[in-house]
């Protein structure tokens, strides 16, 4: 099989390293192209520093960093562009190389409510992907973004109880410091501290998720009508997203109900076996202390899906009321995977 070139723009950061990670030996997607800001352009991957387990993979390693120049990646045959830049540096950029017919998937969250690019994450919404045919007017590629980190979680999470009726949500995330980059926060600020705000995150996390859960007609998305309300919280852990999540449905439920529905529940077909694509993308754990992120943030089967489930635990139902607490990785599931996800559900539907 004849792979895709893509790029990873951003590929010295946290998210980015993750890119390079899961794209060695990926069976669709070549590496063609690194890039990060200018001062990187010219040296190798091998001279930077590993902010990720893993995430300076050898084969890899001899490549030199390209300027951020779409003309550049355009020559060098690339169709996929991996971006992992901050939202200011990204806004230009995304757009610039979907107009020159690049294929971006992207972690910057400029364009996520954009009314025409969809917010993918393919168990919860797979349809939305069809969203990018309203892009075809101004652009011969175009861009598919994944949700803010917190919010992939906590939809993935919400998979087997939106069939149920969703009226009203109300949460509160413990994340950890990765989700602010490479170097994030100083040390002086966050050890041994929590800090209840994170700029921007919790409107992000409100607009996000509805969009996300919205239903898709006429080639528009209709958001989800529930009301929410949420409490973003900095925690000193390194990696995962925590959430406690107290969900109000429209009519009276059971425990047995709810927790069947978790196990139960099975990836759609539209997603099932491609090669990010977790076998069970909602794993119930039934210790009552758990689900934890030093023991639970790489969840999910086989080995190219770890990290791409969400877990959850200590479900309580009364009537009306569900309560659980859910976990996911948010530099896999949250960043790079669920980017890589989206395009191998863009390369099984011929979008390239
Ligand atoms: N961390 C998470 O959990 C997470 C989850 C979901 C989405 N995101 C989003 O993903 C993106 C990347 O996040 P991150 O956590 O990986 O950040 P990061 O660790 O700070 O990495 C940022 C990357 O962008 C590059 N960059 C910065 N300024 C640039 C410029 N002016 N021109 C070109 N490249 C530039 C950096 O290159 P240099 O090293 O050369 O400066 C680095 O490669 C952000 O938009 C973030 O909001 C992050």
């Amino acid at each position: 099989m004849q792979k895709v070139k893509c790029a990873v723009l951003g590929a010295t950061g946290v998210v980015g390293q993750h890119f390079l990670k899961l794209l060695k030996g990926h069976p669709y997607f070549e590496l063609a192209a690194i890039c990060a800001s200018d001062a990187r352009t010219g040296k190798k991957l091998a001279e930077m520093k590993e902010h990720v387990k893993g995430g300076i993979p050898a084969e890899f390693a001899d490549m030199s960093f390209d300027p951020i120049d779409v003309d550049i990646l355009v020559k060098k045959n690339v169709q996929i562009v991996f971006s992992a830049l901050p939202a200011d540096v990204a806004v230009d950029i995304e757009k610039e190389a979907a107009r020159k017919g690049l294929k971006v998937f992207s972690n910057a969250s400029s364009y996520r409510m954009d009314e025409n690019v969809p917010i993918l994450i393919p168990e919860v919404n797979f349809p939305h992907i069809d969203l990018i045919n309203n892009q075809k007017k101004e652009s011969k590629g175009y861009i598919i973004t994944n949700a803010n980190c917190t919010t992939t979680g906590l939809a993935m999470a919400l998979l087997p109880i939106i069939p149920m009726g969703i009226k009203k949500m109300v949460v509160a995330s413990y994340q950890a410091i990765s989700g602010a980059g490479y170097p994030g926060l100083s040390a002086m600020d966050i050890n041994g501290n929590v800090i209840p705000y994170i700029k921007n995150e919790e409107p992000k996390l409100l607009a996000e998720c509805k969009k996300i859960c919205g239903i898709f007609e006429n080639g528009q998305i209709k958001p989800a009508d529930w009301e929410v309300h949420a409490h973003c919280i900095r925690v000193p852990t390194i990696v995962g997203h925590l959430i406690s999540v107290h969900i109000e449905l429209e009519n009276e439920t059971h425990y047995n109900t709810v927790l069947e529905n978790i196990k139960n529940y099975k990836t759609p077909e539209a997603v099932a076996g491609l090669p990010t694509t977790p076998d069970q993308p909602v794993i119930y754990i039934d210790d009552v202390d758990r689900p934890q992120p030093r023991y639970d943030v790489n969840i999910g089967t086989p080995k190219r899906a770890k990290g791409m489930a969400v877990a959850i635990g200590r479900l309580e139902v009364d009537k009306k009321i569900v309560r659980f607490i859910t976990l996911s990785n948010n530099l896999v599931r949250g960043a790079a995977g669920g980017s890589v996800l989206n395009a191998e559900l863009a390369f099984r539907k011929n979008m390239f």
